[in-house]
């Protein structure tokens, strides 16, 4: 399909997606530095496409995992998604032009307290790995020369070890307190993770005028809280 097919042409029209959640808050402060405010709370409405203070900008609220899918189709203009998330989606037909240093964390390897991962790696055993991030994990450990078995997740994935589906998990890492929480602990961080503003190729052309002062504003503002 045509990546730009849904893209509404020469409207002066933008839509932002975004995710609920740590996303949505943590972006407010960047719109705000771009004179926008969002006049609804998806945390307390049923609504998917907020309005703003601009008639010109609403925000839709996807999944996290969606933010590229939508924008890459350009049902919406421009995005804000993990480096997680983009890696997982490969970012065809997207540009990437600011890391936002928001939602930090690290992507990680982690295990049940008591399993020898060194050891279990050194002598070439083949990995369970458990993880929402197939593409990642198998990168990474092809690049050690590990093998493994992926498993797909979707979410709790400190539960696999605990419950014998897999030797590992490859998870995002914050304060470590879920792994402590659940026995766990971090053998081998992977990447540092950040979200990052992703536009719609074609957006980025024919809406350029529009969108060039808002992301202005929020590479400003984003360089603020690096
Ligand atoms: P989905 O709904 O698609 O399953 P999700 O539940 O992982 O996604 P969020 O938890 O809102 O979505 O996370 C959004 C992004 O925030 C992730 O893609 C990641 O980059 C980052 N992130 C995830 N967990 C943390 C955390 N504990 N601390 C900081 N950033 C995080
Ligand atoms: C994320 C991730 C980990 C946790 C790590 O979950 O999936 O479970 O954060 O953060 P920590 O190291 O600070 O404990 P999240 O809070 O997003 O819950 P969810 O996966 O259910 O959305």
């Amino acid at each position: 399909m045509n990546p730009s097919a849904f893209t509404t042409p020469g409207s002066g029209q933008l839509i932002l997606a975004l995710s609920k959640g740590r996303i949505f808050d943590d972006t407010l402060p960047l719109l705000r530095a771009a004179g926008i405010e969002v006049l609804e709370n998806p945390e307390t409405s049923r609504k998917l496409i907020l309005a703003t203070n601009d008639p010109d900008v609403r925000v839709i609220i996807v999944r996290a995992s969606d933010v590229p899918t939508y924008v890459q189709y350009g049902a919406a203009d421009f995005g804000v998604a993990g480096k997680d998330v983009l890696l997982e989606h490969g970012g065809e037909g997207l540009y990437q032009p600011i890391d936002l240093n928001i939602a930090r964390c690290r992507m990680s390897v982690a295990v049940n307290a008591g399993f020898d991962y060194e050891t279990a790696v050194r002598q070439g055993a083949r990995l369970r790995v458990a993880t929402k991030f197939v593409q990642t994990a198998r990168e990474h450990f092809a690049r050690k020369g590990v093998h493994v078995d992926l498993i797909k997740l979707y979410g709790s994935m400190e539960l696999a070890p605990l419950v014998g589906l897999s030797d590992a998990i490859v998870d995002v890492v914050s304060t470590g307190s879920t792994l402590r929480a659940n026995n766990l602990v971090e053998v081998e961080q992977i990447m540092e993770i950040s979200s990052r503003l992703v536009v719609n190729q074609a957006a980025l052309k024919l809406k350029r005028a529009r969108l060039q002062p808002i992301l202005a504003a929020f590479e400003r503002a984003s360089q603020l809280q690096a």
